[in-house]
């Protein structure tokens, strides 16, 4: 699945970058939208963009299953969908994106 959405992801941060915007992906600019609230500094205990530490344990879910539980939020704190109104394609940018960066991808 991944595979099928990282060129989707691709070819709009093009279209963003042609529109003069900042060369960010869509994962990324979601992320910072919705997921950075709680996901940076660890609000309500969320685990840390780019702190491994925190994912210990998580990690060992597959993609599948932890996409489902952002999907459906993780009660009490991990709201559904981590308020993003957005459609699966890109929640799941911004999914990828905060795993990529725990797992050394992307820092
Ligand atoms: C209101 C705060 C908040 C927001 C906003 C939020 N999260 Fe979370 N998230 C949490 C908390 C807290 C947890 C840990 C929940 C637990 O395990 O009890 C969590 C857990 C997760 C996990 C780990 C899931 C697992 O299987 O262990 C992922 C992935 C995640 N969030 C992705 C996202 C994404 C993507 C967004 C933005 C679209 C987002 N979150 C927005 C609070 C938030």
């Amino acid at each position: 699945m991944t595979l099928m959405i990282r060129p989707i992801a691709l070819l709009a941060t093009v279209v963003l970058v042609g529109c003069g915007g900042e060369p960010k992906s869509v994962g990324q600019s979601t992320y910072e939208r919705y997921c950075y609230v709680c996901h940076a500094a660890g609000t309500a205990s969320a685990p840390r963009f780019a702190r491994p530490e925190d994912w210990a344990g998580r990690l060992e879910r597959t993609d599948e299953e932890i996409f489902k539980r952002v999907v459906d939020g993780i009660p009490p704190a991990m709201p559904p969908r981590g308020l993003c109104t957005c459609d699966d394609e890109t929640l799941r940018a911004a999914t990828d994106y905060l795993l990529d960066s725990v797992r050394g991808e992307n820092r």
